[in-house]
């Protein structure tokens, strides 16, 4: 299957390492041209590079409240997003303080829609967004209260805006379970195949294949939905 993607431009965040790469190595592979964004200028360039002639790279951090208006002002206009925001800290709701809450909501929920309103003006008709969320936008994690409780946010932040950017944009989210990245090693845990139908963690390329799709004119039917890439870890079916 042909997804289409040759030739076509995506804006990329979190885009050095982890998931964000993994989806831009996959759009790259198809043809697209990517610009990735991190805060790391070194670990940036290098991810760049690695990915060949014609990317492009923006050092910066998402948590600034004027990172978003300025990667709009240097990208020209997009076939498409993908808004991928570093993860909250660990902690169970008794535990977390107001400050660590409020640097959970400006890096997980506000950054998300400045990066939202920035950019969705400069993506083309039938261009497409898709947002990283988590599991837990469906069922929470021990010790994760922060993404448990803002995930399910962003979800509904996924079908508000895709209702109205449609027909001429899609929107959609994709839910990472337990994909083999720095974040998830940073997390802890001794076994992160536990209780994994599949019976292990998933490889990044296998979330960038997923996205990378989500992403393309192959997808053109797809929007509002919220997508698991989790190897069968979500126990219902809704
Ligand atoms: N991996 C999983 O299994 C999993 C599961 C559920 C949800 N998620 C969520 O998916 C997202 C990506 O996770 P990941 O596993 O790919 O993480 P990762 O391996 O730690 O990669 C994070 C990427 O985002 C960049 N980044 C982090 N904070 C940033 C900021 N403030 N401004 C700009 N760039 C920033 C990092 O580069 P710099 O550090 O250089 O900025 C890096 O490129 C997170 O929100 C995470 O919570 C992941």
């Amino acid at each position: 299957m042909d997804l289409g993607l040759a030739g076509r431009r995506y804006l990329i965040t979190g885009g050095s390492r982890g998931l964000g790469f993994a989806t831009a190595a996959a759009l790259a592979a198809e043809g697209a041209h990517t610009c990735l964004v991190a805060r790391d200028p070194v670990r940036l360039a290098e991810a760049t590079a690695s990915l060949g002639e014609g990317h492009d790279a923006i050092s910066a951090d998402l948590a600034d409240p004027g990172a978003a208006a300025s990667i709009a002002a240097t990208v020209g206009s997009l076939d498409g997003l993908l808004v991928n925001v570093g993860g909250p800290s660990p902690g169970t709701v008794l535990e977390l303080d107001d400050d660590t809450w409020r640097q959970a909501i400006d890096g997980v929920l506000l950054s998300s829609l400045r990066l939202l309103r920035a950019l969705t003006p400069q993506i083309v008709d039938g261009g497409a967004i898709l947002l990283v969320l988590s599991s837990t936008a469906k069922e929470p994690i021990r010790d994760l209260a922060a993404s448990n409780v803002l995930r399910p946010g962003l979800a509904m932040v996924v079908k508000d805006l895709a209702n109205t950017l449609a027909p001429r944009v899609r929107v959609n989210g994709i839910l990472p379970g337990r994909i083999a990245t720095d974040r998830l090693r940073s997390l802890g845990g001794t076994d992160l195949g536990d209780g994994v139908p599949m019976g292990r963690p998933g490889d990044p390329e296998e979330f960038g294949r997923v996205a990378a799709f989500l992403l393309s004119p192959a997808a053109s039917y797809v929007t509002g939905a919220l997508v698991p890439v989790d190897g069968g870890l979500l126990h219902s079916p809704w």
